[in-house]
């Protein structure tokens, strides 16, 4: 088996084709014999996955602030017993959201200070950051389009203009940190996108071992 240490997020909201994406990521990397864990958040610890309950069951009403301070224990927890020993055992992280989608959702979406949602995902990632995020950026409708029929949780019941602001949280990542925040276009075809996903993460890694 090969060893990378490389930890890779995926964001978006609902609908962009993250688990698509990443169950073609996963195959790709089993391909290739490189060794990955696969990921959640929030969830991933019998701890962080009682906190997801909480914060997507719509019989909790729950403010901003307790909203943000249940992810950011979820992800402490899962950072603390599974990303950090998964990356100095040199495997490759792949994770369904990080503290990007922190940033957009309790940041823009529910409208926290942004410097007080940045130390606390730093706190909580316990320092560590991703070395690569990508975002599949869809519209709000082509979202709604997607999930029609669902049965929405208390997030995905958060409506339109809430998803909007989320959007221009992750646009605005995509504008402050091109080199790690990778937006991609998640209305190509899954192939397409999965290429580009791949030759991505190639470059990144000739570029390290060249550096
Ligand atoms: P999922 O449905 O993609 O698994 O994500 C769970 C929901 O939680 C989704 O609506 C996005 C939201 N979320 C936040 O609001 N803040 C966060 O920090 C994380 C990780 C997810």
């Amino acid at each position: 088996m090969n060893r990378i240490n490389m930890f890779i997020s995926f964001e978006g909201i609902d609908g962009c084709g993250k688990t698509t994406q990443i169950k073609m990521l996963e195959e790709y990397l089993s391909r290739e014999k490189i060794e990955f864990i696969s990921l959640r958040e929030p969830g991933g610890t019998e701890f962080s996955e009682l906190i997801r309950e909480i914060l997507l069951s719509k019989k909790n009403k729950l403010n901003g602030i307790s909203e943000l301070f249940l992810f950011e224990a979820a992800r402490s927890d899962l950072t603390e017993k599974v990303i950090v020993p998964a990356l100095e055992a040199g495997k490759v992280v792949l994770c369904d959201r990080f503290y990007d989608s922190t940033f957009a959702y309790q940041g823009f979406g529910r409208k926290i200070d942004l410097e007080a949602i940045k130390n606390c995902n730093f706190l909580a990632a316990h320092g560590y950051t991703t070395s690569v995020t990508f975002y599949l950026s869809i519209s709000r409708s082509l979202s709604s389009e997607r999930t029609s029929g669902k049965e929405l949780d208390r997030m995905e019941s958060s409506g339109n203009e809430f998803f909007e602001r989320v959007i221009e949280g992750f646009e605005f990542l995509s504008e402050t940190e091109p080199d790690r925040f990778i937006k991609l276009d998640g209305g190509e075809s899954k192939e397409q996108i999965h290429q580009r996903i791949v030759d991505i993460i190639n470059s990144k890694l000739n570029h390290d071992k060249v550096k």
